[in-house]
């Protein structure tokens, strides 16, 4: 009987999902999120939805709504499922404190306006489903909405300071007027001890807003040879290191932001930027002079962003709402590489977030082998961060991601751990993105991703005999569906929903919550 019950709701489900999405043909839609039968409080506590917003204004930091079925604020944006385990993340109304808004805009997409909806782009249906990191089925699926292909995606208006100078800045600004009121900077610098960006999410769309809702760095502080001792393609603890080059407080050049065009279709452009410096091979001897028989390389580091999907124009697919990045190394020797065949080259990279916040790996060195190379046929794979996935970090499967940040660091330089690194960095209380969360308490983990091309015998087909170049790519995401769904909607006036739109979906959350309850 229960199963009946359970059977017939989850096809009126289907059915309705089905109807909703009208002639979209988008992908599938990743599944309800929750999934957990274990869940209690499944139909109950709809009050401690979205709605209340007078409970959380003045907190500072992130509130947390109690359990229960899919709040309004998410189900009208077209959020799907339960939230099972804990708890979704509720952003402090930056919205209302900060209510100086930009000029809204809701026309559609054209060469003439890069922002906007567009398409097919309707916030009753579903675009998107609200999944908890476990359920992460790998970033493309989650992230259809921004397929140009079928018409579905929002492209926010991006703007930049700090061209020529050691930090500049990229901001996404949404302000529909209907239901997208948000923003987000990327803060890309070498101005503070170690190449990095903070990839910052605000949900105001006033840029005085203070202290963003969700925020991560991506901070790039050595190149490191290893030896993978097991072949396992992970550093383990103790497995010697044969160099350590630390790339703090280099000569690095200035930004210089551009605004590019596609070459095969000038109606695309996006913003490009990027650094270099020098820097001595520092051998385990700790003899960093050139002369000695340690050459200089050159750290290369690319930066761009747009808000379009663009294939073919970097050496990933660029999405929007994401910064991505290309990291090389040209002029590093190769005799490491040439005398010990388990060599691996590695670039030591800080994650920060906010207290409390997940990290969770798509592959670590308990995967399954079998698993971990299934994974890796998605374009690019890496880590959701946060309780619903707010952000991603994403490589090329070609790199393997390392989880150094405990049980590690003995067989490491000291100072190569991330309180050290998080905490090199200079930070003040007035901080816009991180206000006055000093590093020792942000979630700081450290990863090694090895770079491919690092291959005995080096590259010496070109003319740095000796020496070889190599380089991976890697974006981090924002997933600013989740996030301005979850963020206190601030007073704003009932959303533009089509009654009929909104029966459905409201059907549909009352499915999904009594599919749950039972
Ligand atoms: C880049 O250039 C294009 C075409 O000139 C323009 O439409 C777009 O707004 C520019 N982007 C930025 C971020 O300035
Ligand atoms: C970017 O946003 C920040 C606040 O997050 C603001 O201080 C800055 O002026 C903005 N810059 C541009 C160019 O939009
Ligand atoms: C961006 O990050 C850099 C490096 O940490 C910092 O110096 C700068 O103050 C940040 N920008 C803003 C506007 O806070
Ligand atoms: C990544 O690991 C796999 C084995 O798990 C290995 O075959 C491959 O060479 C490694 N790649 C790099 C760049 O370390
Ligand atoms: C060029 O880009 C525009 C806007 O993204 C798109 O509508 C158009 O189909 C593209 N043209 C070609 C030839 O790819
Ligand atoms: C050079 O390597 C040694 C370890 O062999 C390390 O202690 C030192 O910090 C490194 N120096 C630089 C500038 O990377
Ligand atoms: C290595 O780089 C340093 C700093 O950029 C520079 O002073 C030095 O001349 C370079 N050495 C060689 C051998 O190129
Ligand atoms: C990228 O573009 C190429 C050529 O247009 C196409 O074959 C390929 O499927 C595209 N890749 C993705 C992931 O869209
Ligand atoms: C590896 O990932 C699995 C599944 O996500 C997780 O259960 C396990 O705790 C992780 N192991 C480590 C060492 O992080
Ligand atoms: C992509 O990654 C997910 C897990 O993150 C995995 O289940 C899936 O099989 C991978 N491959 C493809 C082609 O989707
Ligand atoms: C060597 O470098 C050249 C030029 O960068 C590249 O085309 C080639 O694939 C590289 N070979 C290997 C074995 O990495
Ligand atoms: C490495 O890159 C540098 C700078 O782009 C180039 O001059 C050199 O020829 C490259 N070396 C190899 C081995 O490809």
């Amino acid at each position: 009987m229960k199963f009946m019950l359970k059977t017939t709701i989850m096809l009126i489900y289907c059915t309705l999902a089905v109807l909703a999405k009208g002639g979209g043909g988008g992908k599938g839609g990743g599944g309800g999120g929750g999934g957990g039968s274990s869940r209690s409080g499944g139909s109950s506590g709809s009050s401690s939805g979205g709605s209340s917003n007078g409970a959380r204004t003045g907190s500072t930091g992130q509130g947390v709504a109690g359990t229960g079925s899919t709040p309004k604020s998410v189900s009208s944006k077209g959020g799907s499922g339960g939230f099972g385990g804990a708890p979704p993340t509720y952003y402090a109304s930056t919205r209302s404190s900060y209510s100086n808004y930009p000029p809204a805009y809701s026309g559609g997409y054209s060469p003439a306006s890069r922002y906007g909806y567009t398409g097919f782009y309707n916030p009753s249906l579903l675009y998107f489903a609200i999944l908890p990191p476990f359920l992460f089925y790998g970033y493309n699926s989650a992230y259809h909405r921004y397929n140009q292909n079928n018409g579905y995606y929002y492209a926010p208006q991006l703007t930049e300071q700090g061209s020529n100078t050691n930090n500049a800045v990229i901001n996404g600004t949404a302000n529909s007027g209907k239901d997208d009121n948000y923003h987000y900077s990327f803060n890309i610098s070498t101005n503070n001890q170690y190449p990095m960006a903070d990839h910052a999410f605000f949900s105001s769309s006033d840029h005085n807003a203070r202290n963003a809702d969700f925020v991560y760095r991506l901070q790039f502080s050595h190149v490191i040879e290893f030896d993978d001792v097991n072949q396992n393609g992970f550093y383990d603890a103790n497995e010697p290191i044969f160099s350590v080059t630390s790339l703090q407080n280099l000569a690095w050049q200035p930004f210089q932001v551009t605004n590019l065009t596609v070459p095969n279709n000038a109606t695309q452009s996006y913003l490009q930027t990027g650094t270099t410096a020098n820097v001595a091979y520092n051998n385990t001897g700790g003899s960093t002079t050139a002369a000695a028989g340690n050459p200089n390389l050159t750290i290369r580091i690319t930066y761009r962003t747009s808000n379009l999907q663009l294939n073919n124009t970097a050496p990933i697919i660029m999405q929007p709402n994401s910064l991505q990045y290309d990291f090389g190394v040209e002029g590093f020797p190769t005799a490491v590489a040439s005398a010990h065949p388990n060599a691996r080259l590695g670039v030591v990279q800080l994650l920060s977030t906010k207290t409390a916040a997940p990290v969770n790996f798509d592959v670590n060195m308990t995967t399954p082998l079998d698993v971990a190379n299934q994974i890796k046929t998605n374009l690019t794979y890496g880590l959701s961060i946060g309780d619903y996935t707010q952000g991603r970090s994403e490589y090329q499967p070609t790199v393997n991601i390392s989880d150094a940040s405990s049980g590690m660091t003995a067989a490491w330089t000291t100072g190569i751990d991330p309180a050290t690194l998080a905490g090199a960095p200079a930070y003040s209380s007035a901080d816009w993105i991180w206000g006055s969360l000093a590093p020792s308490a942000r979630v700081n983990k450290l990863l090694l991703i090895t770079l491919p091309g690092y291959i005995t015998g080096g590259n010496t087909t070109a003319t740095g005999s000796g020496t070889l170049n190599t380089t991976f790519s890697g974006f981090g995401f924002l997933d600013t569906d989740v996030m301005n769904a979850l963020a206190n909607d601030g007073g704003l006036s009932s959303f533009g929903i089509a009654s009929q739109s909104r029966v459905t979906n409201l059907i549909l959350v009352w499915s999904i919550a009594l599919y749950f309850a039972l």
